[in-house]
């Protein structure tokens, strides 16, 4: 794959709340393509954060590069449209989470967003059977979904080249992001197993200079 195809998304859930525009903007002038908003609702995952009304706040303060949705939800549905009106540009939900996946993926759709699938750590690939062909991003969580700044799980590699496999033999035009623990020293393995959308938080917002270490993960891809 070539090299401007990999994408970077650092997760604001690791950078300072207090300041998330300043940080958003300093992110994106480092370098970052995309933005990743994390949000959980203390119902599906256990940890609570941040809903449509702040990506609304990130688009007024002038963030135009794409922002990249993860709901970890639970209905799914009656936040789409929300999100949708506040700037979304990629929406993902968990599919064990929606009440109708193929409603959801089209509700996305409809409001003009792209649209993606979630799998856990442990989720098999037969959640994405019916779905492959309507799908913009499939996101493969490499944590449990949940919190900032855990582990990488190494068996989820195995599971990303499988999947680089299916969606090139089928010839699909879908990305193929990976969250969770990532990091200057696990990048290179990972795009090595065919990911191309790289979810960072804590790696990114955890460091002082986000020009240099965006920099230094991007080298990791060449
Ligand atoms: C976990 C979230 C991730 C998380 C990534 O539930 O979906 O996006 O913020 O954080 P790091 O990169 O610190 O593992
Ligand atoms: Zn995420």
């Amino acid at each position: 794959m070539a090299k401007q195809e990999y994408i970077i998304a650092p997760s604001i859930l690791s950078a300072d709340f207090a300041r998330l525009g300043e940080e958003v903007d300093k992110v994106v002038s480092a370098g970052a393509d995309w933005v990743h908003f994390d949000v959980m609702d203390n119902h599906y995952v256990p940890n609570l954060t941040i809903g449509p009304l702040v990506c609304e706040a990130l688009r007024k303060y002038g963030i135009l590069v794409p922002i990249d949705v993860h709901l970890m939800v639970q209905p799914v549905d009656s936040l789409i449209e929300n999100f949708a009106d506040c700037g979304a540009t990629y929406i993902t939900f968990h599919p064990e989470a929606s009440e109708d996946v193929d409603r959801s993926i089209h509700l996305i759709k409809k409001n003009q967003c792209k649209a993606g699938l979630v799998l856990n750590p442990a989720s098999p690939l037969s959640l994405l059977d019916n779905f492959w062909e309507k799908l913009d991003m499939i996101l493969l969580m490499s944590v449990n979904p949940g919190f900032a700044g855990q582990d990488f799980i190494p068996s989820v590699l195995n599971k990303v080249s499988t999947l680089r496999k299916i969606i090139d033999d089928k010839g699909l035009k879908v990305r193929l992001e990976v969250d969770g623990g990532i990091k200057l020293g696990n990048i290179a393995e990972i795009a090595k197993a065919g990911g191309d959308t790289f979810v960072a938080g804590s790696a990114i917002f955890g460091e002082n200079n986000y020009q240099e270490i965006i920099t230094k993960i991007r080298k990791k891809l060449d």
